[in-house]
């Protein structure tokens, strides 16, 4: 590999990113390959403090403008302190949420203009855009059921209401439907955990980088 891999992990609310990342981090470590596992808002020191700032408090804490800001200047900071390093030294990226969260969260669920968004996304995120993106795609009463007996959740959004989830979960499945090439929608309630870490595996294998 010149270049590494860098693969983006989307969707709603409990609908299996964060164990399923994990799965395919222990997978490609176990082929040999360099994994670096990172996650958005966050990822790196100054990126975390401000996920801190962005997922806690109240609900109208920030406006989705605000927090578009807050989310890309923390994706700044990531991508050129950590996610960039890591491809430049042909690792492989796995991130749990990435710039299509802002889109969909920002966005479609909180009203902010696509035109906005597109100017952000291209001048900061510019060539660092995933090779692949995994869209976790679930019906949104499940997910948040799924998300609240995990116990730990982001209450900022997670508190947003039903309405807002779906606009949500529309907004992820526009963006694969607009981007066919980078983006698979992934059945996340397919069944249990190994059931759909082998529909990850088989989006994934086949599309990475051969040695050699
Ligand atoms: N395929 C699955 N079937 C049932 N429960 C699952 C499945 N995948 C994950 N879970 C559980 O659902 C909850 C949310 O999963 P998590 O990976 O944290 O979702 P996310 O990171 O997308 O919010 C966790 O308690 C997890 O153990
Ligand atoms: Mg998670």
């Amino acid at each position: 590999m010149t270049r590494g891999f860098f693969i983006s992990f989307e969707g709603g609310e409990g609908a299996g990113k964060s164990t399923q990342i994990r799965r395919l981090g222990e997978r490609l470590t176990a082929r040999g390959l360099q994994v670096v596992l990172t996650r958005e808002p966050g990822g790196s020191e100054g990126a975390e403090a401000i996920r801190d700032l962005a997922l806690n408090g109240s609900v109208d804490r920030w406006s989705p403008l605000t927090e578009s800001l807050l989310m890309y200047a923390a994706r700044r900071d990531h991508i050129e302190r950590r996610i960039q390093p890591a491809l430049d030294q042909s690792q492989v990226v796995l991130c749990d949420r990435f710039a299509d969260s802002t889109r969909a969260y920002q966005g479609a669920g909180g009203g902010v203009s696509t035109d906005f968004i597109d100017a952000l996304e291209a001048n900061i995120v510019q060539d660092c855009v995933p090779d692949l993106t995994l869209i976790f795609d679930m019906p949104v009463e499940e997910g948040l059921r799924r998300a609240a007996s995990r116990g730990d959740y982001e209450a900022r959004f997670e508190s947003k209401g039903l309405e807002f989830h779906q606009r949500l979960r529309d907004g992820f499945l526009k963006i694969a439907a607009d981007q066919p090439d980078r983006c698979l929608v992934i059945n996340a309630a397919a069944g249990d955990v190994e059931t759909v870490s082998a529909l990850v595996w088989a989006a994934v294998e086949p599309r990475l980088p051969r040695h050699g």
